[in-house]
């Protein structure tokens, strides 16, 4: 079902406008580290701006459960939109969102008092307890103030939360500009990926990939393995892995995927310490052996498996990366996941659809300096994933409803 576009709502002059973004962004020192999802959402602010509408960002940043946690206020966020939209950004201090008749009066006054095509920022929508789950009267009592509800906020269309699935119950509501260009990119991938569809999963946490895993099985050529799935099969299979990551409880699952015949393991790892200061490759041999000695752990794949895998990657013409093939933080560990994102952003914008997602991913990507030539680059984590796995995500059941 097509969603409603925020292009076709007709006279926003003066109305107040909702935006849901998903500005969960790493920040330090109140300082924004990566603006992707804040740049991401700019066509969607530009787009309302123009049409002289009031503006009125919500977002969540990490896990505050509920609480007031300072370090996790929007303060950050709302200096660097202001930067990149060039435009002064109002707070509308909700605090810990007890929205009593008085406040809400206040806010209310607020926007009134707001010109038209005029941008503020409510407070980090964690602070409430009811934004998680849904519970309470949040989204109610939100959908009283707009006359609008967008949403912007693709990575966060898997969650259950209030101003996700609440507040379109109760208001008109519509699917912003970044939303519809993700979908769009998703649905190619998911409906009409012109083959060899190679698939590249790497990443610590397997349990995330475990469905996606499932759906590529089916519907990609070849899924090209790294990271801590890797070693999670290599575990399952009676290697000696030391102290590498892996996930503990998930070895059935990587045994299972491992012996798919479209499934492409790695031929060669590389092991080592911590801080890269000593490393060496290590062949895969069929018969299961020990592999790390005292003091080492898998670090990255090797360089024949990075051969093959760039063989697999040359030839594709559909790719979609999630998730670092070893731990690319540490020099000379970032050799194969930065060669994978160079050949995927030189594939793309033509001899394939390329599609990438995930902070690890795109942290990646933004080190080539690369991210511009790759088709999509999906501000999802994990909503990138349940799109890809064919699940059905509450923020767009929300929206079609
Ligand atoms: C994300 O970063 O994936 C989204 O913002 C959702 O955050 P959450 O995993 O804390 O719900």
């Amino acid at each position: 079902m097509a969603l409603r576009s925020l292009k076709s709502i007709r006279n926003l002059n003066g109305k107040v406008v909702f935006v849901r973004v998903d500005y969960n962004v790493p920040i330090k020192k109140k300082r924004v580290l990566d603006d992707t999802r804040i740049r991401a959402t700019l066509p969607t602010i530009q787009f309302l701006i123009k049409k002289k509408a009031k503006i009125i960002l919500l977002t969540h940043i990490g896990r505050p459960n509920g609480k007031i946690v300072t370090s996790l206020n929007v303060d950050p966020l709302i200096e660097r939109l202001s930067v990149l939209i060039k435009k002064k950004v109002k707070k509308l201090d909700t605090k810990n969102w007890k929205l009593s008749k008085k406040k809400k009066l206040e806010i209310i006054t607020e926007i009134k008092e707001m010109y038209s095509g005029q941008i503020a920022m409510m407070e980090n929508l964690r602070f409430s307890p009811d934004e998680a789950n849904n519970t309470g009267t949040l989204a109610k009592e939100l959908a009283e103030i707009a006359d609008v509800f967008v949403q912007d906020g693709f990575a966060v269309l898997h969650r259950e939360s209030a101003s996700v699935v609440g507040i379109p119950k109760y208001v008109s509501s519509c699917a912003g500009l970044l939303v519809l260009k993700e979908i769009k990119g998703l649905n190619r991938v998911l409906h009409h990926p012109k083959s060899p569809f190679v698939c590249i999963l790497g990443g610590v946490k397997m349990e995330t990939k475990i469905p996606l895993l499932k759906q590529m099985v089916v519907h990609a050529d070849q899924i090209l393995i790294g990271g801590g799935i890797v070693n999670t099969y290599l575990k399952a299979t009676g290697y000696g892995i030391g102290s590498s990551i892996f996930d503990k409880g998930k070895e059935h699952i990587a045994l299972t995927y491992g012996r798919k015949k479209k499934v492409i393991l790695p031929v060669d790892v590389i092991v080592g310490t911590k801080d890269g200061k000593h490393y060496r490759r290590v062949r895969l041999a069929k018969k299961p052996h020990v592999i790390c000695k005292k003091g080492e752990a898998i670090f990255d794949i090797g360089p024949e498996t990075l051969r093959l895998y760039a063989l697999y990657i040359t030839q594709a013409k559909t790719l979609v990366w999630n998730g670092a093939m070893g731990y690319f933080e540490q020099k000379p560990y970032d050799i194969a996941t930065l060669t994978i994102a160079r050949l995927l952003a030189a594939r793309s914008k033509g001899s394939a659809y390329g599609v990438i997602g995930g902070g690890e991913t795109i942290q990646a990507m933004d080190l080539t300096g690369m991210t511009d030539d790759v088709d999509l680059v999906s501000t999802g984590g994990g909503a990138m994933l349940s799109y890809l796995a064919a699940e059905k995500l509450p923020g767009i059941i929300a929206l079609e409803k």
